[in-house]
Order: structure tokens, then C-alpha cells, then sequence
């Protein structure tokens, strides 16, 4: 089985580091002088490779660095950059497009607007497949850029405190990334624009899956506020003994922060509003512009600048000679990062990678008894419902189950559970475990429609 990268667990901490180092290694032997974020010169690696670049979105800085990675390891591509002059234009599925396209290359790099594509393309190609961004949804290379920018710039990541200011709702280069920050331990700020806050689905898997606590505003003790209005701060206690700092000894009553815990924030991620993501193109609003003056306070002196590109008014001009200003070296890095990812899954340097991805922790579910109701999850498109089945993942919550498609990870709570041992269901409303015999349905109609009773009357 090939190695995937649609999301940012598709790739363990240990993978994500050795990626990190092979990067370095590159900018160590190929880098520019006196621009040692530049990879100069071309590699004998790939030389027998083919990467095709299938792109049904705009983009600038992700196609032309995997472009420019594949040609720097001594490889070549394939670009369809235009969605109207491939046969998607016609009709043809996703399923058929990677299995065409598989015979022409050694590894897929997709960007779609349909959350959740890039994982069709992975489940239907035989050839590595990496998610340039799908949607909303996620765009893990770009957080690779992001984690190897943070770590170079500030030798780790664990206990960082990074801002992320901006639009959290649609930004998918942010749902990657506190995913990853989450994983290395570094302390997450969001700092949403209003009624642009992270997803409601992402800050539940923060939570559950990251281990992360959330500490709202009044409880941060002598936390210095200063001029940022902080709706709540996500740390991410490491396990075990990071969380005694947020935790009484008994473990359970949250206590109190460090006074000066967010005194300095070590970086401010800047996005732009995600203007193609909003019905009616969305309003900037109250959208802070974040430029040298309001940089000004004590607590940002030592903050690195980042933004996954492109600006369109939110971060100043003025900031680009200012030292902080780490952006362009950011999208730099997005060369020897996919280098070293290219390598990576195409196996030029053996032994970055395990043979498996990392282990999905829930139980699936593949009975077609639901429907993402997610209007922009890929299930959602009539060409692709011609052949692609609905999975989901199962989550445990305390007093009710969920479940998360597995295309688009959005989460939601069928309102029955049945047994279809027993072909009776409940509400579902209480404690229960996941098993293979539960059965889940919309409404108790279509549980009665499915031959299904009431347990409780
Ligand atoms: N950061 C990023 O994804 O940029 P592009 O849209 O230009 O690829």
C-alpha cells in the first residue's frame, strides 16, 4: 500500500521530524549562499520519477513548489492546472481521473475545492496521493511549511505560544495546523475575526483527540490581556507531566496558569478571510490588520510573523523589513519541505517513512444508513455519488455517540442508535460503546422505515 498524505495524521511525530531533517539536509548541501532558506541546483534523486500536479483551485506558492521540489530532486511533472481543460469538465469522477493518471506518474499532488476529495483520489489511486488542500477541509504540506518554519526559527516547538489570528472558520491551512501544534505540545491562541472562529468539529477533536485543555479568559488568573481580545487559550499538556502544570494533584480541578504563561507570544499566524469559501464572498467586518503598530507591545518583541500567503490587506506591508517578518522564508521552505516529502513517499531516501500509516484510534462505519450532511463534503457531488459509498468514523462522547465522515471529518450526532442484532433502537442520548453491531439513523422514521422498533416506549 502506498503512503497518503491527505491530512496532517496521516503522518506520525517521528515521520514529520525525520522530514524536518532530511529538509535541513538539503538546505545544508543545496542551499544559496547568503539565502540559505533557498534550495539552488538539482539532484540526482528522482531522476527516474514523474510527480503529476492536479490542480481544480488557483494557487501560486503549493503547485510551483512541488513543481520546483520534483525538479530540484532531479525529477520530472506533469501540471493540470485548469480544471476546464481536463475531462473533469466532461463528467469524469475522481475514481477514474487518479486511475488514469496513475499510469502517467509515480505520486498525485491534488488541490480541489470539495472537502474531502483528496482522500477519494487516495482510497482510488495505487500511487502515492498528497493533499495540496481540499476545501475547507485540511492542507497538511502547508503545515509541514509551518511547523519547519517554527521549529528553525525557534529551535522547537513544544511549549510555543503561537497567536492564530484571522478567519478559523474556512482556513484549512489552520485546521491542519493546530492539529500539528497540538501534537508537539506548543500552546494554541486563536484569535478569530467575528463569527470566523475554528469549527466547531475542530475545536471538539482538539479537545478529545489532542488532549487539549481549554482555558476561557476569566480563568487565565494573572494573564496579561493587553490589547488582544483572547477568547480562549487551547494548551496542549504533553502526557503526563506537563498537565500537573494546569491541574491540581488529584488531577481533576483545572487550576490557575502560570502568571506570566502568555507574556510573550512566540509567533502571530496570520490568514487572510477566506473569501471563496463564503457564500456571498463574505465582508472583512472587524478583520484586524496586523502591521508594525500593532506590534508594537512588549509581549510580541520576540514573535515570529507567519502567513500561509496569499495577503490580500490583513498583514501591513510595513511589516516586510521588519525582522519578525518570517513569510517569504516561510513559503520558501515549502521547496526543501516537499523535497524531503516527495522522497519521503516515493521511497528515494528508505526509511523516512513506516510501511503503515499511523492507526486510526475509531471504529468505522460502512452501513448506508446516513448522509454527511456537510454541503461542501465531496460526497455531496452527483458525479461522485454515482460510486462512492459514505464512512464514517465512530466517536465516543460521554452520553451520546458521533460520527465523523471519513472524506470530510465533519462530525455530527445521528439522533438514533439501533442494534441490529435486536433491530431495536434508542435515542441516541446515553453512555454506549462502539461496536459493529450498532446501526445509526437520521430520525426514529427511518429506523421504523428500516424494519427497526423502539426500544423505549
Ligand atoms: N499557501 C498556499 O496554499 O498558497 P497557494 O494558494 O498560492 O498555493
Amino acid at each position: 500500500m502506498p503512503r497518503d498524505v491527505v491530512t496532517i495524521d496521516d503522518l506520525s511525530e517521528d515521520e514529520i521530524q525525520h522530514i524536518f531533517s532530511l529538509a535541513d539536509e538539503i538546505l545544508a548541501t543545496q542551499g544559496t549562499p547568503g539565502l540559505p532558506h533557498r534550495v539552488r541546483g538539482r539532484l540526482a534523486l528522482a531522476s527516474e520519477h514523474v510527480l503529476a500536479t492536479l490542480f481544480y483551485e488557483a494557487s501560486t506558492r503549493t503547485r510551483l513548489s512541488f513543481e520546483s521540489a520534483m525538479l530540484r530532486l532531479g525529477g520530472q511533472y506533469l501540471s493540470s492546472a485548469d480544471p476546464k481543460t481536463t475531462s473533469t469538465a466532461k463528467g469524469e469522477t475522481i475514481a477514474d481521473t487518479v486511475r488514469v493518471v496513475e499510469n502517467y506518474a509515480d505520486a498525485i499532488v491534488m488541490r480541489h475545492p470539495c472537502e474531502g476529495a483528496v482522500r477519494v483520489a487516495a482510497e482510488y489511486a495505487s500511487i502515492p496521493v498528497i493533499n495540496a488542500g481540499d476545501g475547507g477541509h485540511e492542507h497538511p504540506t502547508q503545515t509541514l511549511c509551518d511547523l519547519y518554519t517554527l521549529q528553525r526559527e525557534k529551535g522547537t516547538l513544544k511549549d510555543l505560544n503561537v497567536m492564530l489570528w484571522g478567519d478559523l472558520k474556512h482556513g484549512r491551512t489552520v485546521h491542519s495546523l493546530v492539529y500539528g501544534l497540538a501534537r508537539f505540545g506548543a500552546r494554541i491562541i486563536p484569535v478569530a475575526g467575528q463569527g470566523l472562529g475554528l469549527p466547531e468539529h475542530v475545536v471538539r477533536r482538539l479537545h478529545r483527540d489532542y488532549d487539549c485543555t481549554a482555558v476561557p479568559p476569566e480563568e487565565m488568573g494573572a494573564v496579561e490581556q493587553g490589547e488582544v481580545p483572547l477568547d480562549v487559550v487551547y494548551l496542549t499538556p504533553d502526557k503526563p507531566h506537563q498537565r500537573s502544570l494546569f491541574t491540581d494533584l488529584d488531577g481533576q480541578t483545572p487550576t490557575r496558569l502560570p502568571a506570566n504563561a502568555f507574556s510573550s507570544i512566540d509567533a502571530c499566524y496570520v490568514t487572510r478571510l477566506q473569501r471563496e469559501r463564503i457564500v456571498g464572498g463574505g465582508q472583512p467586518g472587524d478583520y484586524t490588520v496586523i502591521d508594525k503598530q500593532f506590534l508594537e507591545g512588549k509581549r510580541y518583541r520576540d514573535s515570529k510573523v507567519l502567513h500561509p500567503l496569499p495577503r490580500v490587506g490583513e498583514l501591513g506591508y510595513d511589516m516586510d523589513n521588519d525582522e519578525r517578518a518570517v513569510y517569504f522564508k516561510q513559503a520558501s521552505y515549502g521547496v526543501p519541505v516537499r523535497m524531503a516529502l516527495i522522497a519521503a513517499l516515493l521511497e528515494l531516501r528508505p526509511g523516512l517513512l513506516s510501511k503503515s500509516a499511523p492507526k486510526r484510534r475509531h471504529l468505522e462505519y460502512h452501513r448506508q444508513t446516513l448522509k454527511c450532511d456537510n454541503p461542501l463534503c465531496v460526497t455531496m457531488l452527483e458525479t461522485e455519488q454515482r460510486y462512492l459509498k459514505q464512512k464514517y468514523l465512530v466517536i465516543n462522547e460521554e452520553d451520546h455517540l458521533l460520527v465523523r465522515c471519513v472524506y470530510c471529518e465533519h462530525e455530527t450526532a445521528p439522533a438514533c442508535v439501533g442494534h441490529e442484532s435486536t433491530r431495536k433502537y434508542a435515542p441516541n442520548d446515553s453512555p454506549l460503546d462502539p461496536h459493529p453491531d450498532l446501526v445509526f439513523f437520521n430520525s426514529p422514521a427511518e429506523a421504523k422505515a428500516a424494519g427497526y422498533s423502539p426500544s423505549r416506549e
